[in-house]
């Protein structure tokens, strides 16, 4: 039987890829996003999902057609059931694909395991290639760890790999940057991204500093033949760019552009099981009392349909608009 995908939102949009979020917790401080480090919200006492909560959660996910999940935090690897979990969605939920989304931080120490676990890619946050700098963003000097623990994947013949890289002004969206970039992706099969910064809640001065319109780096890619890659159908709101003389892609993540909502094609689960319909959306319900036990997968089934509906057209981020988000390690990026 061809499964599918229920998931479908009043734009015609479809959902096969959902991100869960399976810890709040991080260990970075990356300015953008947890400037101070992880800080425990007193206001909210609930527990993580359980490896129980997280399997029943997948296999309504699966059947209403999701055939991706992809792992965020917070930092996911933190959480110490973190392979259980892996183990439970690749065997045990009907989910065809799972990925990871990490800082990396102990990537070296984990990439085999990683690897044997057999999951379908990984994306990984890396700023930039330069060590203070990497160090000045995210309060961290693992840039070299993590650089290795992508060398042990490689060896391993791992292939899904890319890296995403906040586009900060005055830090790395200048053309030493950009060609950096290029050099290590010349003989690399790894996929860059760019993201442009998004405001948050928290983020206010920090945007007001460091915000950069993402044409400084098409404009780069432009002047140096990457040529654009027609949006696959599935691709997601990412555009990516390939040269000939490079094994790896660059790719832009831009989400002020116009139209970037409408390839949309992912929902987001909280760490503590609430749905979020958009990663800037005011729209947010909680569905964990429905993955209690296995015979409410019907119910829960019915409520993520219905709430699907009332996914916006847009985040309306151009409005300053930043929903319920003060940053994004509760979402996961
Ligand atoms: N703007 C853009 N990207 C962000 N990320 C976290 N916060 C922001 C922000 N405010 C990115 C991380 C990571 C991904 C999960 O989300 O750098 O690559
Ligand atoms: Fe941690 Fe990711 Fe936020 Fe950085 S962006 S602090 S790595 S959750």
């Amino acid at each position: 039987m061809v499964l599918m995908n229920l998931l479908k939102d009043n734009f015609g949009r479809k959902f096969p890829y959902i991100r869960l979020s399976i810890s709040d917790v991080c260990n970075f401080k990356c300015g953008y996003c947890l400037p101070n480090g992880y800080q425990k919200n007193k206001g909210d006492n609930r527990k993580f999902l359980s490896l129980d909560e997280i399997e029943r959660l997948a296999k309504g996910l699966s059947e209403l057609g999701v055939s991706k999940i992809r792992l965020t935090g917070g930092e996911p690897t933190i959480r110490k059931d973190f392979f259980e979990i892996l183990k439970i969605l690749k065997k045990k939920s009907g989910i065809k694909k799972t990925v990871v989304t990490t800082n990396g931080y102990k990537l070296d120490q984990i990439a085999e395991k990683l690897v044997e676990s057999e999951i379908d890619g990984i994306n990984i946050s890396i700023d930039s290639l330069n060590k203070e700098a990497f160090k000045k963003i995210t309060g961290h000097d693992r840039l070299l760890e993590i650089l290795k623990g992508i060398e042990e994947l490689q060896k391993l013949n791992f292939k899904n790999i890319k890296i995403n890289a906040v586009l900060l002004n005055g830090i790395n969206a200048n053309e030493k940057s950009f060609n950096e970039w290029a050099n290590f992706i010349k003989s690399n099969e790894i996929t860059l991204r760019y993201i442009e910064l998004m405001q948050t809640g928290d983020s206010i001065d920090y945007f007001k500093k460091y915000h950069i319109s993402s044409k400084v780096f098409t404009n780069y890619l432009n002047e140096n033949n990457w040529i654009f890659q027609t949006h696959g159908k599935d691709s997601g709101p990412s555009k990516n760019y390939i040269n000939p003389n490079y094994k790896g892609k660059f790719g832009l993540i831009a989400p002020y552009s116009k139209d970037f909502c409408k390839s949309c094609n992912r929902l987001r689960i909280t760490a503590r099981g609430d749905l979020r319909l958009c990663l800037f959306g005011n729209t947010g319900i909680n569905i964990r009392h429905l993955i209690q036990r296995d015979d409410q997968l019907e119910e829960l089934k019915d409520l993520i349909l219905k709430q699907l509906k009332f996914k916006k057209e847009s985040h309306y981020l151009e409005l300053g608009e930043t929903g319920l988000t003060d940053n994004l390690s509760q979402t996961g990026g």
